[in-house]
């Protein structure tokens, strides 16, 4: 299950430690090739001999034991991961990755990886939910960071509560299903707008929205991660670019997005509209700083921009079409409406009114619907998470109706 995958395996210093044996046991029985980086606390717990004999690799432990004078041993260790698994992951290690500390191997590795990070947390159940450990969590999801949830039950420090490291075939599994979930996408390419369009008064002024382009950019980070050719058609955004791969076109106006997304619709297999376009535009746009006048009033003409969605939706020939709906009040009918209109495979709703949802947050609630009605609803979730189930959706469907063909 895990053949030719190259796994970088962080031990950090807590009771949980030996559990890494079973752990590091499992992956290479599953045919991974296995390398095992301890901090000095975590050999306190469990030797690195044993994990040395279990992965059948050297163990690191200290940033300044180079075995290898061709290379520099952590950069070469980060490089060399396909996947960096953390377990256990304590409070302090969390800490540590959360700042950017980097003091010793480990956490010099977990820096220098472009590689995903899993991470399985295992800590005293105050520690797990004190604000900083929670906030740090917090912080690392945002930044892609995957957690493997601790379980409930006695602890060896003797509370009862949340903070137990999930069991090893547990972890094992979840290593499994992200590899999986990684090929969702191979050979498909996605294009997603991002970001909110400028429509233009005069040189220096425009009507805009809040869009950040955060949804979008999670959205192409997520397709690519997953093995996707990702083109993002950007307008306004003030989101950080995405860190994947992705091919980004920026564009300002809705015309402009119009044309942009037009002439890359063939080529596309599912197209992800989560950028807020302006349904309508300044009929003139003035050359120049456009005067002011004596007039107290000044009277806006604005005329309707192209709908892209419902352009594309019209000029359908087997891409999976997903839009968005911003709404504020009758979400589902109004989705649906959307929906049917604009001839979309799924509309990804979000009531832009509720807290930690919709325009400039780095979280959205959203529902999601197709042509039976509403097929999903997801609480409150960083907007990565949003996309990454929202492509698992779209994955499936894919598979089931080429299935049916
Ligand atoms: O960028 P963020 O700050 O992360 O915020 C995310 C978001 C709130 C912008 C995003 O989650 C979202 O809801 N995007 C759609 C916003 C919007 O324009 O919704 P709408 O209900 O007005 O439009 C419905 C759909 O038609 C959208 O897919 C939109 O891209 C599309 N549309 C609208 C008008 C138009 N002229 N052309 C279009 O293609």
């Amino acid at each position: 299950m895990l053949e030719g995958k190259r796994i970088v395996l962080g031990i950090s210093g807590g009771i949980a430690a030996y559990k890494a044996a079973s752990i590091c046991s499992k992956l290479v029985q599953a045919g991974a090739s296995v390398k095992v980086v301890m901090t000095e606390s975590a050999t306190r717990f469990i030797t690195p001999l044993t994990l040395q004999t279990l992965s059948r690799n050297p163990v690191y432990l200290d940033t300044f034991d180079e075995f290898d004078p061709a290379v520099v041993a952590h950069i070469d260790l980060a490089d060399h991961a396909d996947l960096v698994l953390l377990a256990p992951a304590t409070a302090n290690i969390l800490s540590k990755m959360a700042t950017g500390l980097a003091d010793d191997m480990l956490s010099t590795t977990l820096l220098a990886t472009t590689a995903p990070i899993m991470v399985a947390p295992a800590m005293n159940v105050h520690m797990y939910a004190h604000p900083a450990v929670e906030h740090n969590m917090e912080l690392l999801k945002r930044r892609g960071v995957r957690f493997i949830e601790p379980g409930t039950g006695l602890l060896a420090c003797g509370y009862v509560g949340k903070g137990r490291l999930a069991e090893p075939e547990d972890i094992v599994a979840a290593v499994v299903q992200w590899f999986a979930a990684s090929r969702l996408l191979e050979g498909k390419r996605v294009l997603v707008t991002a970001g909110g369009t400028v429509e233009r008064l005069d040189s220096v002024r425009y009507l805009t929205n809040d869009s950040s382009g955060k949804m979008g950019f999670a959205i192409a980070e997520t397709a690519a991660r997953l093995g996707a050719k990702v083109t993002v058609v950007a307008a306004k955004t003030t989101a950080a670019m995405p860190a994947a791969d992705v091919e980004l076109v920026h564009v300002e106006s809705a015309e402009e997005m119009l044309q942009t997304v037009a002439a890359r619709y063939d080529d596309a297999d599912i197209v992800i509209k989560s950028a807020a376009v302006a349904d309508y535009r300044p009929v003139t746009r003035v050359p120049g700083k456009m005067k002011k006048t004596n007039s107290e009033r000044l009277v806006l003409e604005l005329e309707r921009t192209t709908d892209i969605l419902q352009t594309l939706g019209a000029r359908k020939k087997g891409q999976f079409l997903v839009g968005f709906a911003a709404e504020t009040e009758q979400i589902e009918t109004y989705a649906m409406d959307k929906l049917q209109r604009k001839n979309c495979d799924l509309i990804v709703a979000n009531d832009v009114t509720a807290e930690g949802a919709g325009f400039n947050v780095d979280t959205n609630i959203v529902q999601v619907f197709g042509a039976e009605g509403r097929v999903a609803s997801w609480p409150l979730l960083s907007k990565h998470e949003v996309a990454e189930k929202l492509l698992q959706l779209v994955a499936e469907r894919m598979a089931a109706r080429e299935a049916r063909e």
